[in-house]
């Protein structure tokens, strides 16, 4: 079998497949060239990232493929049905990234309850000559221990970010319409391991009694927290969006945040990327990442053990 990684394949993933004999090509063929380079190239396997897309005239051009992988848990860059129809396996690997998620939350968590974003930007401007006006900007700072986090959407990732919370000492409260009790198990280190039982409550009791929400829900018609949802919120809550962009009503988060209901939120995921509403970017309250939730290397390494897994049980 021959696979062809066109965004990128970690060694962990190229090692066991060589190893199992399959021919792994990391080259990043452009879209346009791409049906002629797996026709002429005899390849098996496409696995693609976000950036390559897989749609119907792609799949009927390659009649050749077998499975068409997805480093990742989203397919919108997949006409997942259509290949399907047309006998090509279609994986994925929902769960590697979850920690890495999990953990960007907290960064963003950690960093707005002691103003890091901010910080960041004003002391290489004014460190050096307004340094005791920095600090006072800067006094009034928070614990996340104690405080409790709710978490819309209690599926892999939101329960991550749920064993993450626990282990800091933060109570956990969760909303999902589709699960109505998580059994979470936290390890350590030693092989300890300290286990909880979270049963999800409404929608409105969240929103109600969290000192942080941070959803975890995949992409939906309507958005999941708008005016409405603002106003039911504690006054000084704090908001993180690592989910998908259109999850959180920007137009609305900006007129919280402004009315004071909204002390601080963190955004990862944008309606309009790749290119976010200046409004959100120049918002001081406001902590950003550019959709890398799942970029880390730990998760590009489970990401590339488990496709070549799946890979090589469908060889054998
Ligand atoms: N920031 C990033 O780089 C990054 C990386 C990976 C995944 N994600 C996104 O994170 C989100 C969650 O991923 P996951 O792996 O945990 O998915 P999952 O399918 O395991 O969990 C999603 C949960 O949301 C629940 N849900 C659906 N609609 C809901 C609603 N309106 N309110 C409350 N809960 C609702 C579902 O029942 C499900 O349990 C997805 O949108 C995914 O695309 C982002």
């Amino acid at each position: 079998m021959k696979v062809l990684a066109n965004d990128g394949l970690s060694a962990s993933g190229v090692k066991p497949l060589e190893k199992a004999g399959i021919q792994v090509i990391l080259k990043t063929v452009a879209q346009e060239q791409l049906a002629d380079f797996i026709n002429e190239n005899k390849v098996d396997v496409l696995l693609v990232r976000s950036a390559t897309k897989v749609r119907k005239d792609l799949i009927d051009a390659c009649p050749g493929l077998k499975i068409i992988g997805r480093g990742g848990v989203g397919m919108d860059n997949i006409d997942v049905e259509y290949a399907k129809s047309k006998g090509i396996k279609v994986i994925n690997t929902p769960a590697a990234s979850s920690h890495s998620v999990a953990e960007l939350v907290f960064a963003h968590l950690f960093g707005m309850v002691r103003f890091l974003h901010d910080a960041n930007q004003n002391m290489p401007l004014m460190g050096d000559t307004h340094f005791n006006q920095l600090k006072k900007s800067y006094e009034k700072g928070a614990e996340l221990k104690g405080k409790t986090l709710g978490l819309l959407g209690f599926g892999r990732i939101g329960q991550a970010t749920a064993k993450v919370a626990l282990g800091i000492g933060m109570k956990v409260i969760a909303y999902d319409p589709f699960i109505d009790s998580a059994h979470l198990t936290l390890d350590f280190y030693d092989g300890q391991t300290v286990s909880f039982t979270i049963d999800t409550i409404s929608k409105e009791e969240v929103l109600k009694q969290a000192d942080f929400i941070s959803l975890h829900v995949p992409a939906q018609k309507e958005y999941v927290i708008s005016t409405k949802e603002f106003g039911m919120m504690k006054k000084g809550a704090g908001i993180v969006n690592a989910a998908r962009g259109g999850v959180i009503d920007e137009v609305a988060l900006v007129k919280a945040i402004e009315d004071g209901i909204i002390s601080n939120a963190a955004l990862d995921v944008f309606e309009s990327e790749p290119a976010p509403e200046i409004q959100l970017l120049m918002n001081k309250n406001i902590s950003l990442t550019p959709h890398i939730g799942a970029a880390t290397l730990e998760a590009q390494d489970r990401i590339g053990e488990e496709l070549a897994a799946q890979i090589i049980a469908y060889s054998a």
